[in-house]
């Protein structure tokens, strides 16, 4: 984290209550969270499906909060407008779902949204060295995607470090976003690897504390420097 990419908190909605979306969105953004990430999976390119473009438009109307939309799904190019008119503020596709990586990140841009992609934990960070000039946000996936409530993969931290290595040559102005199993006890090593938009879902949405204590504790774990 950096005056250039500020801490950003972002409470993933995969664990609130579907049946009350709009107040667990009122109640994040009033309990500090920056942005709203949504997850997006058609059961094709994970194994779980959630919500599609209607419901990013409802979220839509409750929050001023810019929507972080992370799309799971296969060939992702066939919806940007779809996602892009429903209210995303970045759109984010998984590069193992992009034939043409390139145009669909052209695409995003030109539909005036900012374009993130995402890596699952098997996918090399080389990989991605030619496209990012042209992103606003990379995401790296610290648990397979599908599910909230997994556990942290351990060497997501070192690969966090790498990318943003790379991205300080190649994109410095982009932010670096992780994804999954991400808590109090490990967020202050996760943002000194670089990251600076962290995902949380389980831990800001669950049985055991108000949302706006989560997010609080979440926040100042996160500035703890140990
Ligand atoms: C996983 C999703 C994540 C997930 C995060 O496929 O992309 O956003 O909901 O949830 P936690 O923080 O519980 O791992
Ligand atoms: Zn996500």
């Amino acid at each position: 984290m950096t005056t250039r990419h500020p801490l950003i908190l972002a409470p993933s909605l995969l664990t609130a209550d579907f049946g009350h979306l709009a107040d667990a969105v009122r109640t994040a953004e009033a309990g500090g969270a920056d942005y709203i990430h949504l997850d997006v999976m058609d059961g094709i390119f994970v194994p779980n499906i959630t919500f599609g473009p209607m419901i990013i438009a409802a979220v839509r109307k409750a929050t001023a909060l810019p929507l972080d939309v992370h799309l799971m799904i296969e060939a992702p190019e066939r919806y940007l407008a779809e996602f892009v008119a429903a209210g995303a503020s970045v759109l984010t596709v998984q590069v193992e779902a992009c034939k043409h990586l390139h145009r669909t990140v052209q695409q995003i841009t030109e539909l005036g949204c900012k374009a993130g992609i995402a890596l699952n934990p098997a996918t090399p960070i080389e990989s991605v060295r030619e496209i990012l000039p042209f992103v606003d946000q990379v995401l790296v996936m610290s648990v397979n995607p599908g599910f909230g409530s997994q556990r942290f993969i351990e060497t997501s931290t070192s690969k966090l470090r790498r990318m943003r290595k790379l991205m300080e040559e190649y994109s410095p102005l982009a932010d670096l976003e992780v994804d999954g199993g991400v808590d109090t006890h490990n967020i202050s090593d996760i943002v000194a690897a670089g990251a600076n938009v962290i995902v949380v879902g389980s831990a800001v949405f669950n049985p055991y504390a108000p949302v706006a204590e989560n997010i609080a504790r979440l926040r100042e774990a996160a500035l703890r420097d140990d």
